[in-house]
């Protein structure tokens, strides 16, 4: 599933009224909105069950990543329709919408939410919340929601499926060890011939207490046969897949979502990971060289530089490095890795100053939230010799802090 095109967003859309009410009780709200959003999913999964044992992610409930998610998401919109100065949630609202069609959301799930939010609001802020104050979030939260719905539905109606209808049997096909802790999984399922390079998919598997719990992973292969996906070993779902599910057995897949696509080569481009992180870059590095022989023929090279950066524990931990090099050296860009257990650093001062690093270039940046804020910083830092033309993040949770 992928559009071109991104929410609409009207920033007018509250009436003076409600725009006078959202500032003046912004900070009231924005103040107790975790704890908000906590209440809410302790009241919502009591009240519906089967969403937190098949639907949401409970390794992200326990952390409590994806309650401060929601909260900070929707303080940011509200912040975003009273004052035209704030940094415009497009890019936030995009996040959600293909994270939501990759669980199959549907509109008459909001109303839910809607419900069990506005419990939480009333619960936690008492008497401040005056009718008023209450008719101008629920303004808020259905301008937001009518967005998303919109969205959402554009990108059910890409692929040509009713909405929600995004599960498909996927039958795994082949296993292979990359490295101690990542297994790489060829499955066969049908409605995969369209991903757009880093993009993802959710596996859903049957927990041994009855959870059907989905996760994500990014495509590396795709074809109208199948796809594949590499999976390091983590908690709950991913010792699953490795421990139980072998070759022919058939688990649940998602259609392809996700925001963070390369669908141009039309400028330099870099290419940064970390750990796992590389498994976007995989599904990039795959798609380019499958286009230039598409396009052109074996020997063809593309017409932008490519720059790839990997950083790991270790080289053995590098699960896409034959991958890497074999894409690398027959494009003759450079290949630049960093290991920890050697004491290496990705430089971007350095890589800049001896030339390795285009400029102008789009970035495309996944990783654990640490190395991304370092690799930002080092952008930021020296952006007057990179000049980069757009730095895009996949990450590999629920996160607020992109918007701090
Ligand atoms: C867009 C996207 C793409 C992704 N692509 C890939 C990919 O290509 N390959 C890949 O391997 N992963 C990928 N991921 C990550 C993947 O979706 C899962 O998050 C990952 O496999 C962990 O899931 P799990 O069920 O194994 O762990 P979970 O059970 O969800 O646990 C996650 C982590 O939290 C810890 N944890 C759980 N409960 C607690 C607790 N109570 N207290 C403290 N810690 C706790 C676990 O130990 C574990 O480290 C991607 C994620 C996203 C969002
Ligand atoms: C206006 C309403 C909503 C807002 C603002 C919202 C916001 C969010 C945000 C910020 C995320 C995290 C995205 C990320 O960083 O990965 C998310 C994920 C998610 N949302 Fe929503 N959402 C809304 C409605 C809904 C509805 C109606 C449902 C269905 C019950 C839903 C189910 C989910 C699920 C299952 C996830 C993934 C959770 C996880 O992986 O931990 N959301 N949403």
């Amino acid at each position: 599933m992928y559009m071109d095109t991104a929410p609409e967003v009207d920033r007018h859309a509250l009436s003076p009224e409600h725009a006078e009410t959202i500032r003046a009780s912004l900070p009231a709200v924005g103040a107790n909105i975790e704890e908000i959003a906590r209440l809410f999913y302790r009241t919502m999964f009591a009240e519906h069950p089967g969403l937190l044992a098949n639907t949401f992610n409970r390794g992200n409930q326990r952390s409590g990543e994806q309650q401060k998610a929601l909260a900070a998401s929707v303080a940011t919109f509200a912040a975003m329709l009273v004052d035209t100065s704030a940094p415009s949630p497009v890019e936030l609202l995009t996040r959600i919408g293909h994270k939501h069609v990759s669980l199959g959301i549907t509109e008459d799930q909001y109303q839910i939410v809607h419900d069990n939010l506005f419990q939480a609001i009333g619960e936690v802020l008492g008497d401040a919340v005056t009718p008023q104050v209450a008719e101008a979030w629920d303004r808020v939260y259905w301008i937001m929601a009518g967005v998303l719905v919109g969205f959402e539905k554009g990108l059910y109606d890409s692929a040509g499926v009713r909405d929600g209808d995004v599960f498909v049997p996927a039958r795994l096909a082949a296993r292979e060890q990359l490295t101690g802790s990542v297994m790489k999984y060829a499955f066969e399922a049908a409605g995969f011939a369209r991903t757009q390079p880093g993009q993802y998919t959710s596996l859903g598997v049957q927990l041994p207490d009855g959870a059907r719990q989905l996760r994500q992973y990014s495509l590396i292969e795709w074809d109208d046969r199948g796809f594949s996906v590499a999976v390091q070993r983590d908690g709950e779902v991913s010792s699953h897949l490795q421990d139980h599910v072998r070759e022919s057995d058939t688990i649940e897949a998602t259609l392809p979502a996700g925001h963070l696509v390369l669908h141009q080569f039309t400028s330099p481009i870099v290419t940064v990971s970390q750990g796992i992180g590389s498994t976007p870059m995989a599904g990039m590095l795959v798609a380019l060289i499958r286009r230039l022989d598409a396009e052109q023929g074996a020997a063809s090279r593309p017409e932008h530089p490519i720059t790839v950066l990997h950083a790991d524990a270790s080289e053995s931990d590098y699960a896409f490095r034959d991958l890497a090099e074999a894409v690398t050296s027959r494009l003759q860009a450079p290949l630049v890795t960093a290991f920890r257990d050697q004491d290496q650093r990705l430089d971007l001062r350095a890589l800049a100053e001896d030339g390795t690093l285009p400029a102008g270039a789009q970035w495309y940046l996944c990783g654990g939230n640490a190395f991304l804020r370092d690799i930002r910083d080092q952008l930021e830092e020296h952006k007057t010799r990179l000049f980069p033309a757009e730095v895009h993040f996949e990450l590999f949770s629920p996160n607020d802090w992109l918007l701090r």
